[in-house]
């Protein structure tokens, strides 16, 4: 399969004042186009960090060293410009807070006419509202009236995790980093966004790096999973050899952890 995304030697340490977090330590990876890469790792192991490099969206205070390559080019040799064009319109990002995904003053149908506009160009009326009709209804949003007239404030975590996917997708992005999309949902939605991420990968051949804390969800999921701890990513394989004959004393731990929550 293709490899459509190559992180190779990345580090990132952020400095706060005199102290240095070495958030990432030489993280070497490939993303297979059409592959869900689940990237598994506790809090603080610098899964966010390595989801915000990819899009070269680090603050001020981090040092990223290392190369991305995406399109034959360094994501960090990227001019400000260039990066706009990769944002969002070749690759998307889904946050773990749906809310965080949107402006609470705006309605959702302002929103994504802005969107749509801002990244495609698009103004043609009839055009802008086929996509937002095209992308609500392949993320299975129905009433799609109310909603486009809502605030982000009146819809479920759900509800608005589903518009910040179609929102997403509308661009056609190739990849699409999903950072815990649904560890603030109820388990019951949390499926069926689970759900949706794997008819999506199927009808798009969207090509997804999705971060969690759960490697039972990791195990729905994904094709491959890497284990990321304290910065390094430990290991990295096929899902099913990775449960079969887990390398690494780490991810054998993380094993056996989950084993015994079942
Ligand atoms: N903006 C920042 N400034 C300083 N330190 C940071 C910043 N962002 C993250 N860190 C530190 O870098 C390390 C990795 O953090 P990161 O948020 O990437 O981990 P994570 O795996 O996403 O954790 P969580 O599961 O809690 O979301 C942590 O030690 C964190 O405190
Ligand atoms: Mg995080």
């Amino acid at each position: 399969m293709r490899e459509i995304l190559t992180v190779k030697n990345l580090s990132v340490i952020y400095k706060v004042e005199e102290r240095k977090i070495h958030a990432l330590k030489e993280v070497s990876f490939s993303l297979r186009e059409g592959e869900i890469l689940g990237v598994v790792g506790e809090s603080g192991s610098g899964k966010t960090t390595l989801g915000l490099s990819i899009l070269s969206l680090l603050d001020e205070k981090a040092y990223a060293s290392g190369r991305i390559l995406f399109e034959g080019r360094d994501i960090f040799s990227l001019s400000e410009q260039e990066l706009l064009d990769i944002r969002g319109r070749k690759i998307g990002l889904i946050f773990q807070e749906p809310a965080a995904s949107f402006n609470p003053v705006l309605t959702i149908g302002y929103q994504f006419r802005e969107i749509l506009q801002k990244k495609l160009n698009l103004k043609e009326k009839n055009l802008v509202s086929q996509i937002i009709y095209d992308s609500f209804k392949r993320v299975k949003l129905v009433d799609e009236e109310r909603i486009l007239r809502s605030y982000p404030h009146t819809l479920s975590g759900g509800q608005l995790q589903r518009i910040a996917i179609a929102f997403s997708i509308a661009l056609s992005p190739l990849i699409l980093i999903a950072d815990e999309p649904t560890s603030n949902l109820d388990i019951t939605v949390e499926s069926q966004i689970i759900h949706l991420f794997l008819r999506l990968k199927e009808e798009l051949n969207l090509s997804v790096i999705f971060i969690t804390h759960n490697l039972d969800l990791a195990k729905v999921i994904c094709d491959r999973i890497g284990v990321l701890y304290k910065g390094k990513m430990r290991e990295i394989r096929e899902k099913e050899t990775l449960f079969r004959e887990p390398k690494d004393p780490y991810t054998k731990e993380l094993i056996e952890a989950f084993k015994k929550l079942e």
